[in-house]
């Protein structure tokens, strides 16, 4: 495979400085490597950065010019760099920890799929919508079918769900996206800059955190523990690092399904407001509330809705189907505009029989949610019950919503147990990939609970016997892509 070169370049005195920060003054080769590494995983230097040459590097550093080499030829070794004759030393990426999105897994190949955490559609109610939607074609059929910022009728019913809920919202404050995942992308495109810093929970949607570093954007993570959100170090980032914006999924958080407290949502618009940083706010997960109501959106708790400070995403994905491919950004309507005319440039617009599909999805909400949030209390019921069987030692807390357990492993295994997963016909994620350096989280295990009772029990016996397997053999599925939702 070609690899791509250098797009851009630190010098040597910026990186003396920013990696004695996290591997502390004249460090060892190794240190200075996994500094070098940790600023990458991190976001705060970019993949495909030009490197400083060995000679100045060392000289900025005031260690040897041999402790840099050893450095690089340990950053190049492990894949975290590359270098070619004429072109210097720039950062990568190991092909396995580099976000990919291609095709999940080809159905019926017996691998039981648990990096998505979603849950199939109510067949049913799928079924009916479409086919209801289906007259409605032909009075589109007439226009070219073309609707950037997203099908008129479908921006009135997400504006009015909006505003029931208790955020006013006019049509014009919508855009209806390919799913959340474009939702976020257009967001974070938009609004930021290479180098801007961004703060993000930690860990936090493996897919967000890639568009970030695919942005150049500099994360400032904020842990989220058991314990939810650490309010103080939010408001120290925001005041610190007056970051330009800020990523949070306040409810039923992913992955570890914990809910922001109201009181700490008004810290964080206050925090926000004075550092003048933008919040996107992503309520994917919103409607997934088991144990306690979905909060009310979090714009609701700022003056003028959010204004021009909060984005907010949203999406049928979760409580419908990700099939549908729907999700929108709800801000000012100015920011609708702009993020428009960026979505023109990559899709254009979304299908219009999808939309008109989704139109009928949200008419019947109510009851698909209430058939829907039984299954998955049952689901998440059963599983802990056979989790806590196999595996005494693991620990989690019952998340209150969400789609999956966060769990204690107890060691650091998360990624070999993913592979031996694997062997074993399970695909899992370790937590390393919700981390927003991916050497994090080692020790945990995202584990959803939107399979069937039996294929639920059949992964737990899967993992089982791939705990009791040589976790050390490091065979890789070279077919088989590295894809969460
Ligand atoms: C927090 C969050 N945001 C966005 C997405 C992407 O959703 P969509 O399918 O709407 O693109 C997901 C899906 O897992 C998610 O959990």
């Amino acid at each position: 495979m070609a690899v791509e070169s250098a797009v851009r370049s630190v010098g040597g005195r910026r990186l003396a400085e920013l990696v004695t920060g996290v591997a502390g003054q004249r460090p060892g080769y190794r240190a200075l490597a996994q500094g070098v590494r940790t600023l990458l995983l991190d976001g705060r230097i970019a993949l495909r950065t030009r490197l400083p040459a060995e000679r100045e590097f060392a000289g900025s550093l005031g260690v040897s010019r041999a402790t840099v080499t050893a450095a690089y030829d340990l950053l190049r070794e492990s894949g975290y760099a590359h270098s070619r004759r004429g072109a210097g030393t720039w950062t990568e990426l190991p092909a396995g920890e580099r976000p990919v999105s291609v095709a999940t897994p080809a159905a019926g190949d017996g691998v039981i799929d648990l990096a998505i955490a979603a849950p199939g559609a109510l067949a049913d109610e799928l079924s009916a919508a479409y086919a209801a939607a289906a007259p409605d074609v032909a009075r589109h059929a007439v226009t070219p079918g073309y609707h950037p910022y997203g099908l008129p009728e479908l921006r009135a019913a997400i504006a009015e769900r909006y505003t029931r809920r208790g955020l006013p919202t006019i049509p014009d404050q919508i855009l209806v996206t390919s799913g959340a995942q474009q939702a976020v992308s257009l967001t974070l495109t938009l609004l930021g800059r290479p180098g801007d810093r961004i703060v993000v929970e930690n860990p936090s949607y493996a897919n967000a955190l890639a568009v970030i570093r695919q942005l150049g954007l500099r994360a400032a993570p904020v842990p989220v523990t058991e314990d939810g959100w650490d309010a103080e170090l939010f408001g120290a980032t925001l005041r610190q690092a007056a970051p330009r914006l800020a990523y949070l999924i306040p409810d039923f958080q992913n992955p570890t399904g914990r809910v922001m407290p109201r009181e700490q949502r008004r810290r964080l618009i206050a925090g926000a407001r004075a550092t003048g940083t933008w919040l996107v706010v992503d309520e994917t997960v919103a409607d997934i509330a088991l144990d306690v109501p979905t909060p009310p959106p979090f714009a609701s708790l700022a003056p003028h809705g959010g204004g021009e400070q909060i984005v907010t995403v949203g999406s049928l994905s979760k409580g419908h189907w990700s099939g549908l491919r729907v999700g929108w950004v709800r801000a000012g309507t100015r920011l609708i505009t702009e993020l428009t005319t960026l979505r023109v440039t990559a899709d254009m617009s979304g299908s219009v029989l999808d939309q008109l599909v989704a139109g009928r999805l949200l008419a019947r909400e109510a009851d698909i949610l209430g058939r829907r949030l039984p299954v998955l209390r049952a689901q998440r019921d059963l599983l802990t019950a056979s989790l806590g069987r196999e595996f005494p030692d693991w620990r989690w807390q019952l998340p209150p919503g969400g789609l999956s357990l966060w769990i204690d492993l107890g060691r650091p295994i998360a990624s070999a147990l993913a592979r031996a997963a694997l062997r074993h016909g399970v695909r899992i994620e370790g937590g390393s990939r919700f981390g927003a350096d991916p050497g994090t989280f080692e020790h945990r295990l995202r584990w959803p609970y939107t399979q069937p009772a039996e294929v639920a029990e059949e992964a737990v016996r899967r993992v089982g016997a791939a705990l009791d397997s040589d976790l050390t053999t490091t065979t890789e599925d070279p077919g088989r892509p590295h894809w969460v939702a």
